[in-house]
């Protein structure tokens, strides 16, 4: 079955044919991070104005890559939740204008869910049941994949999540936006040793805080410079990693270990960061778990990985009507549509 699917929830238009669920035939990103870079974050209405832009091009580019015409496709797959909502309007009305003039199944897919169907693309053999730590720009969650459309959340983020602590403290440190990847490249020659960050607590020992995390990182940066001292930016992007790795790897792991799984997965744009996946790779040799992560390519938003997951919602019956919406929040283990 191949199924067209597109992606606009937040500051990426693409599109994608996928094979199965599993093979990427075609998969084109057009990314708007340097316009929003201006601002220092993605500025919704330019968004929405860009995927208006460039969204006939970019599933044109997707189709004409796959060497297909729109009569190869079975089904067209679509990001509906949850995102910036004038920015996943672009892609839900394309779709729907495009399912109905095709007449071609339409199938409305979570963004999270595919985030976690990401690993499918990369690993053949993986199949639920698994626990998968999603830690994106906007969410970070413990996830428990009972089947391809079955989900449990058993932890989540009280208020920032993973990626917006990096963004947020790559800010204060100087970075552009969004600083995830610059706290990387500067962490490589700093000492992770040099300062001491703390690990916020949370009631529920798998649930994740991140802000008080991002604001120590604020005071440290002021105090030093109130003192007339030097900061020593490279070794304070050390430390950041390395205490964001070490709590997503302490939790997502324990929570592994008390439901009995052994096989984990990572997913989200912050699953490209080398520290937190080497980290997570030691616990899991560690505790003998096997572990999967996408390649970088397929960590940060694409509609490959919403092509896979489409595959999984229609094969348990989930497709949409004309009437189909966008959601700004939906929590990824009960759906409407
Ligand atoms: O999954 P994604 O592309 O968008 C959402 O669906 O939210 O994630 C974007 C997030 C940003 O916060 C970005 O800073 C972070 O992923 N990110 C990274 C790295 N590359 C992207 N964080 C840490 N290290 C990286 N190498």
């Amino acid at each position: 079955m191949n199924i067209l699917a597109i992606e606009s929830s937040c500051d990426e238009t693409a599109a994608a044919v996928v094979r199965d669920g599993r093979e990427i035939v075609s998969s084109v990103v057009a990314t708007q991070i340097e316009e929003h870079r201006l601002y220092g974050g993605v500025v919704p209405e330019i968004a929405s104005r860009r995927h208006c832009e460039s969204i006939y091009a970019v599933v044109d580019e997707a189709i004409a890559k796959a060497e297909m015409t729109l009569g190869d496709i079975d089904a067209i797959g679509v990001t509906y939740a949850p995102g910036l909502v004038g920015a996943l309007l672009v892609g839900v009305n394309f779709a729907k204008g495009l399912a109905f003039a095709a007449n071609k199944p339409l199938i409305p897919v979570h963004h999270i869910r595919g985030h976690i169907a990401a690993n499918y693309l990369a690993h053949k053999d993986l199949e639920p049941p698994y626990m998968c730590l999603v830690a994106s720009g906007g969410n970070s969650l413990i996830v428990k994949v009972n089947g391809y459309t079955d989900f449990e959340i058993i932890g989540q983020t009280v208020d920032d999540a993973a990626g917006e602590a990096f963004d947020k403290s790559a800010r204060a440190m100087g970075f552009p936006y969004p600083g995830g990847a610059f706290i990387e490249k500067a962490a490589k020659t700093g000492d992770a040793a040099k300062y001491k960050l703390p690990k916020p607590h949370t009631a529920n020992p798998f649930d994740f805080s991140f802000s008080g995390l991002k604001t120590a990182v604020i005071n440290l940066i002021h105090n030093t410079e109130q003192r007339g001292e030097t900061l020593d930016i490279n070794s304070l992007a050390a430390c950041f990693q390395k205490t964001v790795s070490e709590i997503l790897t302490d939790k997502f792991v324990g929570a592994a270990r008390e439901n009995d799984c052994k096989k984990i997965a990572l997913a989200g744009g912050v699953a490209a960061n080398g520290g937190l996946r080497a980290a997570l790779q030691t616990a899991a040799d560690k505790n003998g778990m096997t572990l999967f992560i996408p390649p970088i390519s397929l960590c940060g938003d694409n509609a490959a990985m919403i092509g896979s997951q489409a595959f999984y919602e229609y094969q348990s019956g989930k497709t949409a009507k004309t009437d189909l919406n966008a959601y700004a929040t939906m929590r990824l283990d009960k759906v409407i549509w």
